[in-house]
């Protein structure tokens, strides 16, 4: 390994030029690196100079230059094109990876190509660093690159950039979750953006506020490309957000991170690719072009990269607008606590997820876990369940179908005669209608309602490989469409025909034929 002397190169943070220190000279540098990184080596310095306090507090994590340059790619693969006079911005430059990565991309001469990139970040150092590393591509002393495209601020204060527009604006924006004190914006911060997008929470993710305000420098035809964290494909409180994307910058592509964390943030990241004009039908994710997803859940794109079957939401009426659906709370769990015992000749019966099998009640053939405890046959004497939970209790004493939580499907059966007592967060769905009972039973453990569900969490489940079930999410549920077919479903559901059950409810949503979504389900179904 040979080393040669280090190379001092000045600064310029806020237009004065800070001398680096001649004792730089000195210091061997590793040839290799040098060769290796080149330009890219001052933002590897950057940040490796800030402590992990500072890093966590600013959202400081880089991006590794292959994500950045097959980000750009893809942005270039989806109808873009860029030309000699292409104007890019990074809102959130860091050590200027997307910059650097997009002059190698970029038509004309170098010099030519640095003066149409624009730095932003709230770190004048951040700022400098890109300044450094794009003369040193372009071979240009930094004084030639223009002063106004290096711009040290906080890219959410709409005066930075005022009215300016570029074609594409491209980045890694912090993802400060505004759920930790640590990282939360300022009051007047908070303040700042409930005034800037109405109907956009407060406490959105810094990342999305990012997207949103990066939405408005992108000029007619431009494009967006912009890492997140994957909660933003799904959260409820950034609906607002990707309905305002989708209003004005329509989403192209979705890059996803694929499961190798190629980020040192302790978050699952996506990157939005979306371009100022006309929605395509359909969303390029990978090799898939998955039908368009509406902006209430971007999850069922996460969801087609993960082999989800896409399936568009039927629309109509739902299931809490003919069931009550509930799963009770911490205080109805610990209510349960004093009240249960093992008792084979029981009256009513504790239900927990674990004796939930499709269409199937498992209750005295199978052990369960309760309260830290396991029993045989978990009976709940209600005379001794917590008076303030008592009534709820007793409500839950009817005809319901029962849903597992945490399972790889949908996982219900049906409670006929009303002596099942769910425990939380077991979800119990009671017919306004006691007839309906076996059709409840047949949607709730139909392919259709598990790809629902995983579709429009993907991005939220607790892990990836289980359906996160609410009651929220349970009572959002359509009904299918065809009542007949339904009815036949329902049939076989009460003899316990898991799989027949599940292709007749394909057929009642109008999904006949879609063998894909039935094999997928099959191999997620418990043997
Ligand atoms: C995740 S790093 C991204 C770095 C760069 N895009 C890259 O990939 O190498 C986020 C950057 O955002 C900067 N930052 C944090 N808050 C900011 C704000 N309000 N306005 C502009 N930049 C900000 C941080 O200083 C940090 O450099």
């Amino acid at each position: 390994m040979s080393a040669r002397s280090g190379r001092a190169e000045p600064l310029i943070i806020n237009g004065s030029v800070i001398a680096a220190d001649p004792a730089v000279q000195a210091v061997p540098v590793d040839d290799g690196l040098l060769q290796r990184w080149g330009p890219w080596l001052p933002g590897l310095v950057r940040e490796a100079v800030l402590s992990r306090e500072a890093r966590h507090r600013q959202g400081v994590y880089h991006t590794p230059p292959e994500v950045v340059r097959a980000l750009l790619l893809l942005t270039l693969n989806t109808g873009s094109s860029w030309n000699e006079q292409t104007r890019v911005l990074d809102p959130a430059v860091g050590g200027g990876a997307f910059l650097l990565a997009a002059a190698e991309l970029l038509a004309g001469p170098r010099a030519n190509v640095a003066s149409r990139l624009v730095a932003v970040d709230i770190d004048p150092l951040a700022v400098a660093t890109t300044r450094l590393a794009l003369a040193l591509w372009a071979q240009v002393p930094q004084e030639t690159l223009p002063d106004d495209n290096f711009l040290t601020g906080d890219f959410l204060d709409p005066e930075l950039l005022g009215t300016r527009q570029v074609d594409a604006v491209v980045g890694n924006p912090p993802f400060l979750s505004q759920l930790r004190g640590s990282t939360a914006r300022s009051a007047a911060a908070r303040e700042r953006i409930a005034l800037r997008w109405a109907g956009v929470g407060r406490y959105v993710d810094e990342a999305a506020a990012f997207a949103l305000a990066a939405s408005e420098c992108v000029a007619p035809g431009g494009t967006m490309t912009l890492v997140q964290p994957a909660s933003v494909l799904a959260a409820r409180d950034a609906e607002p957000v990707r309905q305002r994307l989708e209003a004005t910058v329509p989403l192209v592509a979705l890059w996803v991170d694929g499961g190798q964390r190629a980020f040192s943030a302790a978050v699952d990241t996506v990157a939005l690719v979306s371009r100022r004009a006309a929605a395509p039908p359909t969303v390029r994710v990978g090799e898939l072009a998955v039908p368009r997803p509406s902006p209430r859940s971007w999850g069922p794109l996460l969801a087609s990269s993960e082999g989800v079957p896409a399936l568009d939401r039927p629309v109509g009426v739902t299931l809490s607008e003919v069931a009550t659906v509930t799963a009770g709370f911490r205080q109805h769990y610990y209510g349960l606590v004093g009240a249960v015992r093992d008792d084979r000749q029981g009256r009513y019966q504790l239900i927990t997820s674990g004796l939930i099998d499709p269409l199937t009640n498992r209750w005295g053939a199978r052990q369960c876990r309760f309260a830290k405890q396991t029993f045989e046959a978990p009976t709940v004497d209600l005379n001794a369940v917590a008076p303030d939970v008592s009534d709820w209790v007793t409500a839950r004493l009817v005809p319901k179908v029962l849903v597992a939580s945490q399972t790889r499907v949908l996982e219900a059966f049906a409670d006929e005669t009303g002596v099942c007592v769910p425990v939380t967060p077991v979800v119990s769905v009671e017919p306004h209608d006691v007839s309906s009972l076996w059709r409840f039973a047949a949607l709730l453990t139909s392919p259709v309602a598990t790809a629902l569900l995983v579709g429009s969490a993907s991005g939220t489940a607790l892990s990836p490989g289980s359906v996160r079930v609410s009651a929220s999410l349970i009572g959002e549920l359509p009904l299918p469409n065809d009542e007949s077919v339904w009815d036949e479903a329902a049939r076989l559901a009460r003899e316990g025909k898991r799989d027949e059950c599940g292709r007749v409810m394909l057929r009642a949503y109008g999904s006949a034929g879609r063998e894909d979504l039935l094999d997928w389900w099959r191999s997620r179904n418990p043997t």
